[in-house]
């Protein structure tokens, strides 16, 4: 199997080290041709010049981990060389160009994956099992949560399209791949203490969107950019049976002042990377079955845009300062 990998920064070069093992052939491009070369010959990789180099390559697929902009363009040239394509998220940074990509990809969609990688977590796979079982109850009421322990830098957060486009948009996907339901409504408000550049992005460094799913259930998802004791991810499902939390573990970076507790005790994450480090390699191996035809995409375009309207909903509903049905942007 013959991959590429188009953007080599935080994400793409941590890509690229889970696959290496796992291909033939290994090509990395990135605007930064110094940065592609020096990872190349870390990982027994090869690097080419520019990115219009790794298009005219012989490849079975593409990862594409450049800057959000980046993502339509190079999504369409890849399906245009006939690559099978994983793109991180967003597909798009805005819904029109979202929804424009949709169009220009059109029935090759099922060889397009997006990087929503929570999906492949062993502990929102299970949970994903109980709600489908129907082993909660009916579910009363969902908290997620995405916080990191410090913030991205002022030229991230400038391009990151904000913190619910940005982070809250992992939470989207998963409430909605979990319970199979569609989010319908949203209010969403935001703070921006910490650093001036969330300010000056027009961004925001903790958000909270209250969430009501077409079924009626409520949910709250919280992000934030300070979250000193560490990166925290976590959803409690609260069901009218039973109740279970992902991302309870010995890492988690809360602690009780109860004085008989005294768990959890491990070093908690410190970013994504280390959080979901098994969830990263198992979506890219999906993406190589896609690659290889054996599947069709398990995170399509329709899901990206999907999770998309919903952080676009809470944008709306924090500068208007009011509810937004998701009907309204569609
Ligand atoms: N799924 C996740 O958990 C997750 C986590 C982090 C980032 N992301 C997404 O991954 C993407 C990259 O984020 P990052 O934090 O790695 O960014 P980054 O800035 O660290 O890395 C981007 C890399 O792309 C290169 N680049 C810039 N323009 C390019 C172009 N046109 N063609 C090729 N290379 C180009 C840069 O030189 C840099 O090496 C963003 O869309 C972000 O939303 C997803």
């Amino acid at each position: 199997m013959r991959i590429g990998v188009v953007g080599v920064g935080r994400i793409g070069a941590h890509h690229a080290r889970a696959l290496r093992p796992a291909v033939t052939e290994l090509v990395i491009a990135d605007a930064d041709a110094e940065r592609a070369r020096h990872l190349a010959s870390e990982i027994g990789a090869r690097a080419v010049d520019d990115v219009d180099a790794l298009f005219s390559e012989e490849l079975d697929g593409v990862v594409i981990a450049a800057p959000t902009a980046a993502h339509p363009d190079l999504i369409c040239r890849g399906v245009d060389a006939g690559f099978a394509v994983f793109c991180e998220k967003p597909a798009a940074p805005t819904l029109a160009e979202t929804r424009d990509l949709i169009a220009k990809v059109g029935d090759r969609a099922e060889r397009v994956q997006i990087g929503f990688h929570r999906r492949f977590d062993p502990g929102y796979r299970a949970a994903r099992r109980l709600v489908c079982d129907g082993a909660l109850g009916w579910i009363h009421t969902l908290r997620a949560t995405t916080c990191d322990a410090t913030p991205p830098s002022a030229e991230f957060i400038a391009g990151s399209g904000g913190i619910f486009r940005d982070c809250s948009v992992h939470d989207f996907d998963i409430i909605r791949w979990l319970t199979g339901r569609d989010i319908a409504e949203v209010f969403a408000v935001g703070s921006d203490r910490g650093a001036e550049f969330f300010a000056a992005a027009g961004d925001v460094s903790t958000g909270l969107a209250v969430v009501r799913l077409d079924d009626g259930t409520l949910g709250t998802v919280t992000a934030s950019r300070y979250n000193g004791a560490g990166y925290d991810v976590r959803l409690e499902i609260l069901g009218s049976q039973r109740s279970v939390v992902v991302g309870l573990d010995d890492h988690a970076p809360l602690r009780s002042v109860e004085p008989s507790v005294d768990w959890p005790r491990a070093t908690p994450h410190r970013d994504f990377m280390s959080r979901f480090a098994a969830a990263y390699r198992e979506e890219l191996l999906a993406f190589l079955d896609v690659a290889a035809g054996r599947q069709a995409s398990p995170c399509t375009l329709d899901d990206a845009l999907a999770a998309f309207v919903v952080a676009e909903a809470c944008e709306v509903s924090r500068s208007e300062h009011r509810p937004v049905q998701i009907t309204e942007l569609q």
